[in-house]
């Protein structure tokens, strides 16, 4: 081959650059790189599949040669991926490595809390690790990418995928996607353990009408810069390697082709430079909007909006060269795509590292352990009339429910890689803890949703034999998740009927429940003596429930999402607007007599109290913590300046815990209406029996910003209540004076 003295020159800079001492920056790296690409190379970036099997087809085998695909998700054995690898990097033209995602959202092979219950914990540092730990898991089996932390706020239980996310609120939820986010990359996304996490779904898709899955999200823009996109900002600050683009339309749009979102918002104002993923088909899914005419319109929005990758469907592979040589692409954009492809795999050092040797991994110790205690702090008591923590005078418990003993279920959603054999269930740990002899079992129900009651009797009799009644109720996991919306929460099946059945006996009743949302069960809080609500808890939900139950740990979990009275009330949730008629407390009901003009007229429902079951942010303890004496460092918080608000937190009570102080503001006057509540600050606070602790936080204007009518972001003097508070119902409040 007659190679010209400069094309020598470049093929020796090329190699220079690709090779792992290059001194070059990532950048120089990528840029070579994308300059000796073709067409067909750069559009195989851009196109991710789920079509890996074992064993290998040869098929797909030399498509890796080929450069036909730049990723997999959710497909293969380690074994699977270690030998594409090495196809991609030593037999494909240029060795560029392939990218292997996966949904590992709550753990790997071992399973925590799923994030709404990890939200409950309130707890930072603990979210961190456990997304570190799951990281370190996959990463071992050959995963370079989770598609985790799902970002989206959600004010709807009735929407499946509430149990993904971390609550209602934008700063907590913000958080704990940061916390995510540094747990799942690490110091260095080249260092082992290390997986490049993703921010989704990109936005909006938490508010979809009705709560019903992939539908239509309207929210308009100071809505969405106040609540939606907070979380994600969050991820972006956090360094999140990517996002995932949601399927729902935005005000119309499809947030896969929403240049507003993508263009204006990710890449203008915030300066994202990672890579942006369509989620799953959702590409093509913008002909079923009404958005596109087929897939070559949809190839053509999408990457015209900035999607870099396509999951799954193939409109960028089947569409995108005949649409650059139509010039309906300029090549830069998909250059620019390519960028980010590659940009992603540098950092993440795939063309540096060798191709690890495939392993299975197993949950360990220390994963367990940390799983155990990451249930022990999502688990909220949200009753207890003194039947906890069980007494030594129960010597025999009756563990009764579906959910006693349902490893699968345990795990929640999206735990496509839990070990059922390293679950341990509630009726596993009692037996452990209590001795087999001390323990009586009966399911009840065969699942969540069974409506028989032919297990009553057993049921029945296992509580009348017992000192205590333990009862497990909920929903099994297929019921909560993606596609998962329900229109009830109330319990599913014949559940109420076991509990009301096992209420009749008399005995102590404790009722736990596992479920992956928010759920209605007034009458069996009524009934139960006391509550322990675990959104499904994971691989170690057994021990952490049976040890707060016996009083070996003590409950220290808040809820990060308001409960229903009923599903009537949906949306509901504590950071409303007050309204021009705000209800006075609990105003109930009509006058008998259909008076002409009943009194009330007022924002409420006539049939139920329209205040939550259980406040954002609420959750008992095994003790009482009084809040007192709130002090302001100043009447006054100046313009740039700072204000420190504080208050004593007693645990009035003979047991040690731990209580989650929160910080609320409210701005009681503003252009535009503020809510009547928002957090802008917790701490979590270990207290002995009898301690007193003064909780500080300090406050400054930044802190009281809301986007105005004209959607800037702005601060405006006037009178602000500030508390400090158990919850977002209670809390000892003062005031004081922005200027
Ligand atoms: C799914 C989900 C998304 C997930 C992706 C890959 O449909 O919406 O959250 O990461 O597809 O499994």
């Amino acid at each position: 081959m007659n190679l010209s003295c400069a094309g020598v020159v470049a093929a020796l800079l090329l190699a220079t650059m690709l090779r792992a001492d290059a001194p070059l920056d990532v950048e120089s790296r990528v840029n070579a790189l994308v300059a000796r690409m073709t067409l067909d190379e750069k559009i195989g970036q851009m196109s991710q599949s789920t079509g890996m099997r074992s064993p290998l087809a040869e098929r797909l085998k030399q498509e890796i040669r080929a450069g036909r695909w730049g990723s997999f998700l959710n497909a293969g054995s380690p074994a699977d991926r270690a030998e594409a690898q090495r196809i991609a990097l030593h037999e494909s033209r240029l060795g560029i490595p392939l990218l292997f995602g996966r949904d590992v959202i709550h753990g790997y092979k071992t399973v925590f809390p799923i994030p709404l219950g990890q939200a409950a914990a309130w707890d930072p540092e603990l979210v961190e690790a456990a997304a570190r730990e799951a990281a370190r898991e996959a990463w071992a089996e050959g995963i370079r990418w989770t598609f985790a932390p799902m970002s989206d706020i959600a004010r709807d239980p009735r929407w499946g995928r509430v149990a993904e996310g971390l609550g209602e609120d934008p700063y907590l939820a913000g958080k704990l996607v940061a916390a995510m986010v540094r747990g799942f990359q690490g110091e260095s996304l080249e260092a082992q353990g290390s997986i490049a996490a993703c921010a989704k779904h990109f936005a909006g898709y938490g508010a979809a009408e009705g709560g019903r899955d992939y539908n239509s999200a309207w929210i308009p823009e100071v809505l969405l810069r106040e609540v939606y996109l907070p979380p994600f900002r969050a991820a972006r600050d956090a360094g999140v390697a990517s996002f995932m683009t949601a399927f729902n339309t935005l005000n119309g749009v499809p947030a896969t082709s929403n240049r507003f979102l993508l263009r204006d918002i990710l890449r203008g104002e915030w300066k994202y430079d990672g890579l942006v993923v369509s989620d799953y088909n959702a590409v093509m899914e913008m002909i079923a909007h009404g958005v596109a005419r087929d897939g070559s319109d949809a190839a053509r929005e999408a990457v015209n909006a900035g999607v870099d990758m396509e999951m799954v469907s193939t409109a960028y592979h089947d569409h995108l060269k005949a649409l650059v040589a139509s010039g309906a692409v300029p090549l830069a954009e998909i250059d620019e795509a390519v960028r980010d492809i590659l940009r992603l795999k540098f950092r993440l050092g795939l063309f540096d590292q060798p191709v690890a040797a495939p392993r299975e991994v197993e949950p360990g110790a220390q994963s367990l352990a940390l799983a155990e205690r990451a249930a022990a702090e999502s688990a909220v008591l949200l009753k207890d009339d003194g039947v906890l923590p069980l007494a030594d005078a129960v010597r025999t418990v009756a563990i009764i429910g579906p959910l006693a003993d349902s490893p699968e279920d345990q795990m929640g959603t999206w735990a496509m890689d839990g070990q059922p054999q390293y679950v341990e269930t509630p009726l596993a740990a009692f037996r452990k803890l209590l001795g087999s002899g001390r323990v009586l079992y009966a399911r009840g129900l065969k699942n969540s949703r069974d409506t028989s009651h032919e297990g009553f009797a057993e049921a029945v009799e296992a509580a009348r034999r017992a000192d205590a009644a333990l009862v497990f109720v909920g929903e099994e996991r297929i019921l909560s998740g993606e596609a998962r919306s329900r229109a009830y929460l109330d319990l599913p099946g014949a559940q109420e009927a076991l509990v009301d059945a096992i209420h009749a006996t008399g005995k102590p009743m404790v009722v736990t429940i596992l479920a992956g949302r928010p759920l209605t069960f007034h009458r069996v809080a009524a009934e139960a003596g006391a509550v322990l609500y675990c959104f499904h808890p994971g691989t170690m939900g057994g021990p952490a429930i049976a040890k707060l139950l016996l009083g070996r740990e003590a409950p220290s979990g808040r809820l990060p999402i308001t409960f229903p009275r009923t599903v009537g009330q949906v949306p509901i949730y504590y950071a409303h607007l007050n309204t021009g008629r705000p209800p006075l407390a609990s105003e109930l009901g009509i006058p008998a007599g259909n008076p002409v003009h009943p009194e009330g007229y007022t924002s409420k429902y006539i049939d139920v109290d329209f205040t939550p079951e259980y406040p954002f942010g609420f959750g008992l303890a095994y003790t009482k913590f009084d809040y007192s004496n709130l002090r302001l460092s100043a009447p006054v918080l100046e313009g740039g300046g700072r204000i420190t608000v504080s208050a004593e937190i007693a645990n009035r009570g003979s047991r040690a815990g731990t209580e989650t102080v929160q910080l609320y503001i409210r701005d009681l006057v503003a252009s535009v209406a503020q809510p009547v509540r928002k957090l802008r600050g917790f701490e979590r606070v270990a207290l002995k029996a009898g301690e007193t602790r003064t909780v500080s936080f300090t406050l400054s204007a930044a802190d009281l910003a809301f986007y105005d009518e004209h959607v800037r972001l702005v601060t405006q003097p006037g009178r602000f209540y500030v508390w400090i508070a158990p919850n977002a119902a209670e809390g000892v409040r003062g005031e004081f004076e922005l200027r």
